[in-house]
């Protein structure tokens, strides 16, 4: 059992036997979270709970039926809370919060559990699967205690990882209208206020930037706030020891499955204790919840880890892989891909696509993708979106894509199903569904509105155009790119008083769409994008298995960009190409996306014998290794692009037999002596290295490591790989 309870102490106990975490039903019936971190058998939360200081201060005492009463063990902001209430005695950041009742408080509290095999599948939000029936939960209700207001709180454990994964229902039965104004999925009391924060700043372009800084007394806020996850922040972060590297220390990493905008708060308090929040971005959100209804938080998870970051990242990657992602088109994944966009941007015609077609061939190419330009009457970006059918008088797609298939490619294409141009036939027709207030002189970002997802009738609308694009033609991969952010919204749909709902109901219609796209077509592998990586979350990851990284090509930013992104999310979901950036040679620009979904945005044709010819030399290895290695082995950060020296990284597969190398140099000199020490090996296997050749013990190559001395130019790279022998 992974889930136990100790009725007569109201304790709950979750592990999958490599970790911990308790939660303990105060009498009083508020909740408590006393421990949360590497396995142990029992605690004693009485111990655990007393906080030094003034007790009358800090104590709960309650009036009740006119008499003062002592909540024993329950201190005012200092109590680890599983389920904080929002208006009451603990002023941290809440779970959740309404208004439209009596007053503002929920003070919500024990009614009843269950333990049950599985765990939650949310509908038209997504979920960790579980499709194995490993998980168990333990799921609680709880009333708010003089209101009738219940939350259903559901609590899973998988065997595989030392995680929670959280979901929060919210059910009104006040008898009268509330409005939700909190949604956190995930909510994690620690009782030490220690700790740095890892999180991930960056722009466009330059996305998921590792940044890590000490907390101390106050609130640390990372939010997104224009309706998508963002380019500017990602829904992922952990806490730390403050000594904790890539391989010791405890640390605890919290996300959501979400892409719209979210809010993160890390609030230490003055007694030292540390609350991490995450959920929907309240600031703009405002959920009307009739009597007898209910909200759905979207699922929260929070993962722990007492080898450092690696460990970590292993299991982030392990949960994305194998209970997150759903391709049935893999293939798609091991494809060596051509992407149109940086070779022609919309500037072709069909026989411009044939010759980029012809050509891709001698690079091995297996999957040539149509990007913007192809519809309507786009050949900028002025116009058309919205209208999702061929452009005649532009292409010929049913000979572009049979040109495709005789050459033994698959044939993909692009599109902006959420997105729409005043020049477009839809909304000239249909000027209501873009989601802006004409009256009101909006804002436009590349020339294009956002349509109002939050409308069914519009998704419908979408979803009937493309399903008949894709049922038209022999389509085999989809690039679903969202190229500008949602500030200056309107929803006709939504009318007066409800426009604080649309962010949410706009990533429900998000969400929406990619599900019954992905249900009528399983066999299109879809690759998400956002003007780069301005979506790269696991909410998008369990409609698309793979996004498009970010639009900067430039291998040394990619390096950066890749390094920052794999904390949480593993190489094979990062589309990753080559282009014809000068920074790098080609065999250095191929061996970085290598690690990713690998392919080119470039024109080919462009490209010297002798510049093919290193490209090729890494698509082989490519070829060689992907399935493995890359899509399912193990990363290991040797060293950080911060250091300023040089990158380092190698992939291990799951059976220790193959392995892969990354080093990229960053500086002229980086050292004199220079090795390399791996990690993940069998220690007692013997590997031969394709640098000099010889074979060594795993034992070796990470203790003693490749003498890599000789590598001494800025931005020169050395990919090795290591085969196990006898
Ligand atoms: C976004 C994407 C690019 C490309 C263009 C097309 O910027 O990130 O890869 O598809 O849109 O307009």
């Amino acid at each position: 059992m992974a889930i136990s309870f100790f009725a007569e102490r109201g304790l709950f106990h979750l592990t999958n036997g490599k970790f911990s975490y308790y939660v303990q039903i105060h009498p009083s019936g508020i909740l408590l979270n006393p421990y949360f971190g590497a396995y142990i058998e029992d605690i004693d939360p009485e111990q655990m709970g007393r906080i030094g200081g003034e007790d009358w201060f800090s104590h709960y005492y309650c009036h009740t039926d006119g008499r003062e009463k002592e909540y024993e063990g329950l201190y005012f902001n200092a109590s680890p809370m599983l389920f904080p209430s929002a208006g009451g005695a603990d002023v941290r950041p809440s779970a959740m919060e309404i208004r439209g009742a009596r007053n503002n408080k929920l003070d919500m509290r024990y009614v009843s559990h269950r333990i049950y095999r599985g765990k939650p599948k949310l509908s038209g939000l997504p979920y960790v699967r579980d499709d194995a029936g490993e998980a168990e939960t333990l799921e609680i209700v709880l009333r708010e205690h003089v209101k009738d207001i219940k939350a259903v709180l559901s609590l899973s454990v998988l065997p595989e990882y030392n995680a929670v994964i959280r979901n929060t229902e919210f059910i009104n039965k006040t008898g009268k209208p509330l409005r939700l104004e909190r949604a956190m999925s995930v909510v994690q009391d620690l009782s030490r206020a220690d700790l740095d924060i890892v999180h991930f700043p960056g722009e466009w372009m330059f996305e998921r930037q590792f940044r890590r800084e000490a907390l101390s007394e106050g609130r640390k806020v990372i939010s997104a706030s224009a309706g998508r996850s963002s380019h500017e922040h990602n829904p992922f972060v952990m806490l730390a020891d403050r000594d904790a590297t890539e391989t010791f220390g405890e640390v605890y990493a919290a996300s959501f499955l979400y892409s719209g905008s979210f809010k993160c708060e890390a609030n230490v308090s003055k007694v030292g204790v540390t609350r991490l929040t995450m959920g929907i971005d309240d600031e703009h959100f405002s959920f009307a919840v009739a009597d007898g209804e209910s909200f759905t938080f979207p699922e929260g998870l929070t993962v722990y880890s007492n080898r450092g970051f690696e460990g970590i990242s292993h299991q982030m990657h392990d949960l994305i892989r194998r209970n997150l992602i759903k391709d049935n088109a893999p293939a798609a994944y091991r494809s060596v891909l051509l992407n149109s966009w940086e070779g022609c941007y919309m500037d072709f015609d069909t026989e411009k696509v044939l010759a980029l077609i012809a050509s891709g061939k001698r690079m091995g190419v297996e999957l040539f993708v149509l990007d913007d330009g192809w519809f309507g009457r786009r050949n900028d970006d002025l116009r058309s979106l919205g209208d999702w059918h061929v452009n005649e008088k532009k292409i010929d797609l049913k000979k572009i894509i049979d040109a495709c298939h005789e050459n033994g490619m698959r044939f993909g294409i692009w599109i902006e199903p959420e997105m729409a141009n005043f020049d477009s036939d839809l909304l000239r027709a249909h000027p209501e569904y873009a989601a802006v207030d004409i009256s009101s002189d909006p804002w436009l970002s590349r020339h294009q509105v956002m349509l109002d997802f939050a409308d069914p009738e519009v998704v419908d609308e979408i979803y009937g155009q493309l399903e008949a694009l894709l049922s038209q033609y022999d389509i085999d991969y989809v690039k679903w790119d969202h190229n500008r952010t949602l500030e200056d919204y309107y929803s006709a749909y939504l009318g007066e008083g409800r426009q604080d709902e649309f962010y949410h109901r706009n990533t429900l219609g998000y969400y929406r769409l990619a599900d019954m796209l992905t249900t009528r077509f399983p066999d299109i592998h879809f690759q998400g994008c956002a003007s780069g990586g301005g979506r790269f979350d696991l909410g998008t990851l369990f409609y698309f298995p793979e996004i498009w990284t970010s639009d900067e090509n430039d291998p040394v930013q990619r390096l950066f960009i890749q390094y920052g992104t794999s904390f949480a999310y593993p190489p094979c979901v990062m589309g990753s190409h080559i282009n014809d950036d000068p920074v790098t040679c080609y065999r250095t620009k191929a061996e970085i996306a290598l690690f990713g979904s690998y392919g080119f945005e470039l024109d080919p044709r462009r490209m010297s014998d002798a510049d093919i010819g290193e490209v090729n030399a890494v698509t082989e290895i490519y070829g060689k290794f992907h399935d493995d290695v890359v899509l399912d082995g193990d990363l290991f950060r040797l060293s950080s692009p911060y250091d300023g020296r040089e990158f380092a990284i190698d992939m291990v597969d799951k059976q220790k037999s193959k392995a892969l190398l990354l080093v990229v140099g960053l500086l002229k000199k980086p050292r004199t002596r220079r090795f390399v020490k791996l990690r993940g090996l069998n220690p007692w296997a013997n590997y031969v290295n394709s640098f000099d050749g010889k074979v060594y013990s795993g034992d070796y190559y990470m203790k003693v490591g490749i003498n890599l001395s000789d590598v001494r130019r800025e931005f020169d790279s050395r990919l090795i790989t290591l085969e196990e022998v006898e």
